[in-house]
């Protein structure tokens, strides 16, 4: 059975605009694969921070990742991992705080970016560990963060680009509803422009007769 990971990430869960358009992702992606499953994590108002033993392990100990493994954050970051290895596809739902993202993806982040485990360290650098696949992040942001009319940085994109090919997601594909505290109109506007551009990204898959994400070998 296919299966997507549909991660929530603002504090305004479902009434959230980012994830009002992670909800349209998976309506073309269900299209691609209807007898697919999906599981939601819904982490916006929820997500604990690292404890102590997990910090200790990763920074280095002397007592050994099993011993450690069974407490906190150590059996937090087994689930999501596993939960992450699961999945063949993965939709983030995300608004933008402060340039980036918010404190409940980074603290997911935290829990599945684990080095020896989804990530390993050689002479090459970072090589991530984890199958390659689809994922989707859909993101809404009060001000505008791309085009011709940007006033602010963006290192939401380039982070979760960089962080998820540390673990070995690399392809990833950005939609976005830029604008939503520049009035209803501009919200309009960035809705439509959303569309557009997933319906021409999805019809682009149809037309190849390719599916959209394969299912785990
Ligand atoms: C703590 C916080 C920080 C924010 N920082 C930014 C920002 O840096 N840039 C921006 O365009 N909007 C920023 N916003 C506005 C949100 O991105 C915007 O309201 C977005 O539409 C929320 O999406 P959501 O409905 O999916 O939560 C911020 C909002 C909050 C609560």
């Amino acid at each position: 059975m296919t299966k997507i990971l549909h991660l929530i990430c603002s504090p305004r869960g479902q009434a959230s605009e980012s994830y009002k358009l992670s909800e349209k992702i998976l309506g073309y992606l269900l299209d691609s694969q209807p007898t697919a499953t999906v599981i939601v994590r819904s982490i916006g108002g929820a997500m604990a921070n690292l404890d102590e033993s997990y910090a200790t392990a990763l920074g280095g100990t002397e007592r050994s990742f099993a011993e450690l493994f069974a407490e906190g954050s150590m059996s937090r970051s087994e689930e999501l991992i596993q939960e992450l290895e699961s999945a063949d596809c993965v939709v983030i739902a995300t608004p933008m705080h402060n340039f980036t993202v918010p404190v409940a993806l980074k603290a997911w982040i935290d829990h599945v970016v684990r080095v020896r485990r989804t990530f390993n360290v050689t002479a090459q650098g970072k090589l991530g560990a984890l199958r390659d696949r689809p994922v989707f992040v859909a993101v809404a942001s009060g001000g505008r963060f791309s085009g011709e009319r940007t006033y602010q940085p963006d290192f939401l994109t380039p982070y979760l680009r960089a962080i998820l090919g540390t673990i070995g997601l690399h392809d990833l594909t950005f939609f976005s509803v830029e604008g939503s505290a520049l009035g209803s109109d501009a919200v309009a506007a960035a809705r439509t422009k959303a569309d557009q551009e997933m319906q021409q990204f999805f019809l682009g898959f149809a037309r190849n007769s390719a599916p959209v994400f394969q299912q785990a070998v």
